[in-house]
Parts: C-alpha cells; sequence; structure tokens
C-alpha cells in the first residue's frame, strides 16, 4: 500500500490535435512531481499522438471490446489499444454502463481481454443517487466489483479500481469525507474476497467532481488511492492543481 498516488485523467467525448498541448504541458510538469503516477485516456483518436507528445505520464485509452478482432464495425480492440502505445484502459465507467447498456459481465469479458493484450485496467464502479437513498450503495458497488473483475488473483497489480458515485459526476457534488472512507473501506474488504493477499496491490481511486480546490481533503482519506477526474483534468492547470494536491 506504499504505491503513489494514481491521478488519472480522463478526457471522455472532449479533444482534438489542439489539445495535445495540455498533455505535452501535464507531461512536463509530471518531470518535477513524481510524487504522484500521472495518467492521461484521451479519446481512441488521440491516443497515438498523446503517445508521442508525453514521454513520462500513462496514457490509456477509455474502452475496448472483448473480442481480439473480427467484423465489429466501430470497435476497438485491447491489442489495437497497446499498438496505439496506450499502457491502459478504464473499463466499465458509469457513462459506458448508461449509454451503452454495458453489463457487469461485459466489463469483465472486456476486463480479460484488456489484461491478455498486456493492458492495465481500471475498472470503474460506483451506485446511483437513487440507490444511495434506497441504503443500497454498498451492495450495488459489490455486486459491480464481483461481476466486472477479472477473477484470476494474478492480475492484482495490473488492476486499479475507481470509485464513482453517478451522483457525484459533473456536478459539483462529492460525498462525505465518511461515505468516501465508508466505501473505500467495503471495497478493500471486497477485494480481498477475490483476490486474497493480491488485493493489496490494487489501489482505489475516488472519481466525482474532483477539483484541484477538494483534492486535498478528498486524497486524504483513508484508502483513497488517488483520483479519477473528468472535468478539472482538460485544462494543464486544473489537473496539475490536482497532481500537485496529491
Ligand atoms: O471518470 C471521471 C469522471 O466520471 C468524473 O468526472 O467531471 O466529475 O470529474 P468529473
Amino acid at each position: 500500500m506504499a504505491k503513489r498516488p494514481y491521478i488519472v485523467g480522463n478526457w471522455k467525448m472532449h479533444g482534438t490535435r489542439s489539445m495535445l498541448s495540455e498533455a505535452r504541458a501535464i507531461d512536463r510538469a509530471a518531470e518535477r512531481l513524481m510524487k504522484a503516477e500521472v495518467a492521461l485516456a484521451p479519446p481512441f483518436t488521440l491516443l497515438h499522438a498523446a503517445r508521442k507528445e508525453a514521454d513520462l505520464i500513462g496514457i490509456g485509452a477509455q474502452d475496448c471490446h472483448a473480442a481480439e478482432g473480427g467484423a465489429h464495425t466501430g470497435d476497438i480492440s485491447a491489442a489495437m489499444i497497446r499498438d496505439a502505445g496506450a499502457g491502459f484502459v478504464i473499463l466499465g465507467h458509469s457513462e459506458r454502463r448508461a449509454d451503452h447498456g454495458e453489463s457487469d459481465a461485459d466489463i469483465q469479458a472486456k476486463a480479460q481481454a484488456a489484461l491478455a493484450a498486456g493492458l492495465n485496467i481500471i475498472v470503474c464502479v460506483g451506485e446511483t443517487e437513487q440507490e444511495r437513498d434506497a441504503g443500497k450503495a454498498e451492495e450495488i458497488v459489490t455486486d459491480q466489483l464481483v461481476g466486472s473483475l477479472p477473477p484470476c488473483a494474478e492480475s492484482g497489480e495490473k488492476v486499479t479500481v475507481a470509485y464513482e458515485p453517478v451522483w457525484a459526476i459533473g456536478t459539483g457534488r462529492t460525498p462525505t469525507v465518511e461515505d468516501i472512507a465508508a466505501m473505500h473501506g467495503t471495497i478493500r474488504g471486497k477485494l480481498a474476497e477475490i483476490y486474497g493477499d493480491a488485493a493489496e496491490e490494487i489501489r482505489i481511486l475516488y472519481g466525482g467532481s474532483v477539483k484541484p480546490d477538494n483534492a486535498a481533503e478528498l486524497l486524504a482519506v483513508a484508502d483513497v488511492g488517488g483520483a479519477l477526474v473528468g472535468g478539472a483534468s482538460l485544462t494543464a492547470d486544473s489537473f496539475l492543481g490536482i497532481v500537485v494536491a496529491a
């Protein structure tokens, strides 16, 4: 558990080549901010160019297909992502679960394909506001973990989990630090059940309205191993504000 905090920017469907200057600025600054491990997940179209712009930070994708290749128009395989120079892929983001109807089983299949292709994975879980209000947040999140994570224990160090309450994404709202600590503790316990000792290698990121001004408080919560950042990762200034806080 002595790993550096992992700060990952998820650009979602934002970014044309003009935004590569932000990736370059983040990469240049990362050299003097080595206390954190920094990564960006730009859209597929920028993966290769971002890898060429940025030498130090991690570059990853936001999704992959579970198949190795074939007749899947518009889809991208894990091997293609690796070939573009990326080292990881975000899987099971709530926007993909909602927009594309991705099930836990779909995400687990993608996770296994990504690991087989040599990518690390960030698997996202998180409850809706309705589920939290109904007192079901922990049950939803642990079900998502069991259903979405690859079952093999030896994959522990290649796996990161991101807890992103759906109602905190892009809203400016965040859970209390007590609620985050409780959920991360629950996730840690479930990871230990799934992976045994290998679970200790797994970082649990918090995601949802992380900004430079709340990052220090959120990142100080027990068992928060970093942040998955959306809106505030789109400019070097705000993203580096979060990296500095880490
Ligand atoms: O994956 C990151 C994300 O969903 C959080 O987005 O804009 O609330 O930081 P945002």
